[in-house]
């Protein structure tokens, strides 16, 4: 698909689908009142008889007339101001109406660069499709190539840029996804450190992966301890990208949880829980996502992203209740419950990632059900002791439109990971289980500014919500990435100085 400026007007437009945001009263809105009086009054006679309102989430379709499209979509943006999210989930809204339409014309909330931006972006999410197993009949006929946005100027300053990048993050997003809605059988994690060595080669980044020889060389026994019952051999990948001629820039270090399927391993699942597990990578995908969009935009950030990639399954070597096993930190280990398996590869790749001397750790997981239940599916918990990161988290989220909740790294809770025969057992009670999670994970992290984002919820939704589709979401990606933008801003800033 391509995102295209396009200064045709909208009476004179080529397009299968002529797209419009209305707030408000639909009668009122100068472009409505334009197409109404080409159309010789079918337009508002249409907005009355299907009772449009442009309440928030609604749409309404009709054949066009007296225009060169063939067809309009109005979609109601309910009260509020027009900020990038909303100018995100409006496109994405016209984007997956339009998905069976060859072109779409959008007329933008607002022709700045940030709003064209997030007009792009949205477009690029919402024509999202996972149509890799499909066969025949059941692959669609036809697709969405074409998204003109109308604009006045299409030379105004910045505006192509802004294309570009809402392109560039968006289709990072859609890799994620691509990722996380492969089937388990497919992406083992050498099949996954394969497209993240992939994707780096092409943009030219470095990415090392490192196999079960390397990880057992780096003492990464509690990482290796979860790869014992299963018959993929595990990998951890470590991708970075250097800005150029920029001196001293900040650095930021991912990580992601990459269990390509998490059967619960000995503590095994229920059949209705682990069918979802091949999800149980989206941390790993998230992280791939941020990196790659970081490369693609260029942002004058150092960026690291890691990923520990294994399953947890039930081979006759599989890891115990009761084992214990060293980390890489030093700290011992007593294994409770083998199905709070990501913990225990975080807690390596963390002590891993730590040696980096990172300005910022930032872990994305699926980590724990506990945390989806507290939160509801589409939010992620956020902790971390650092304030100032919070707060730059809090801010890049709001502006595209993700949710996050921050929840305590309560030290009242620490006490329920105390061992009788090993320094640290690794889990706790019921009660507080995204929080003991988190507590056990910081004990890998030494004095590194740290923050752990639990996405067992987001990650994978039931239904669509927004513009998170059903199945994968690449959630994340857009708060990374938008974070390490604002972190850079001053970097850019004396660059172009
Ligand atoms: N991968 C799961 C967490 C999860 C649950 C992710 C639902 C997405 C949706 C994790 O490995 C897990 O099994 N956690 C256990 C921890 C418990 C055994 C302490 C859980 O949440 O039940
Ligand atoms: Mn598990
Ligand atoms: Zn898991």
């Amino acid at each position: 698909m391509k995102v295209t400026l396009s200064t045709d007007s909208i009476a004179n437009v080529k397009a299968d689908l002529l797209a419009i945001g209305v707030a408000g009263r639909p009668g009122r809105h100068p472009l409505v009142q334009t197409l109404d009086k080409k159309s010789r009054g079918r337009l508002k006679e249409q907005v009355r008889l299907e009772k449009f309102d442009g309440s928030a989430g609604t749409t309404l379709r009709t054949a066009a007339s007296g225009i060169s499209a063939k067809q309009i979509l109005l979609v109601g943006l309910g009260a509020g101001d027009d900020t990038e999210s909303r100018a995100q989930t409006f496109a994405s809204t016209v984007a997956r109406v339009a998905r069976d339409f060859g072109t779409v014309a959008i007329v933008p909330l607002a022709e700045t660069p940030a709003l064209v931006r997030a007009t792009a972006t949205g477009a690029t999410l919402g024509a999202y499709r996972y149509t890799r197993y499909l066969t025949g009949d059941r692959l669609p006929k036809r697709s969405l190539s074409t998204v003109k946005v109308l604009v006045k100027d299409r030379r105004a300053e910045g505006l192509r840029e802004a294309v570009d990048a809402g392109v560039a993050v968006a289709e990072s997003v859609n890799h994620a996804r691509d990722l996380v809605n492969a089937p388990p059988n497919d992406l083992h994690p050498t099949a996954l450190a394969a497209f993240a060595a992939e994707q780096s080669k092409a943009l030219g980044i470095d990415c090392k992966v490192f196999d079960k020889k390397a990880l057992d060389k780096m003492g990464m026994q509690l990482f290796l301890a979860v790869n014992r019952g299963s018959s993929q051999p595990p990998k951890m990948v470590h991708m970075t990208y250097r800005p150029e001629g920029v001196a001293n820039p900040p650095k930021v270090v991912f990580v992601g949880k990459g269990l390509t399927f998490d059967a619960g391993g000995l503590c095994i699942k229920p059949p209705k829980s682990m069918l979802e597990m091949k999800c149980d990578m989206a941390g790993a995908a998230t992280t791939i996502g941020v990196v790659l969009a970081a490369a693609r935009l260029k942002v004058p950030v150092e960026v690291h992203g890691i990923v520990g990639s294994t399953e947890n399954m039930l081979g006759a070597d599989a890891y115990r209740p009761g084992d214990v096993f060293p980390s890489k930190d030093g700290k011992s280990v007593e294994i409770i419950n083998t199905d709070a398996e990501g913990r225990l590869v975080l807690a390596d790749c963390l002590a891993y990632a730590r040696e980096l001397a990172p300005d910022f750790l930032i872990d994305h997981a699926t980590l724990t059900g506990a945390c989806m239940i507290a939160l509801g599916p589409w939010t992620s918990g956020l902790f971390t002791d650092d304030e100032e990161l919070a707060t730059r988290y809090a801010d890049a989220s709001a502006e595209v439109g993700e949710s996050f909740w921050r929840l305590p790294l309560n030290p009242d809770l620490k006490s329920m990971l105390k061992s009788d025969i090993a320094d640290l057992k690794h889990t706790g009670d019921r009660s507080g289980g995204a929080i003991t999670a988190a507590l056990f994970l910081q004990h890998f992290v030494g004095e590194t500014r740290w923050m752990h984002l639990d996405i067992a919820g987001p990650a994978f939704a039931e239904r669509p919500h927004g513009v998170l589709p059903k199945g994968g979401t690449g959630f994340g990606v857009l708060t990374g990435v938008r974070f390490l933008e604002a972190l850079g801003a001053p970097a850019a800033a004396a660059e172009e100085a």
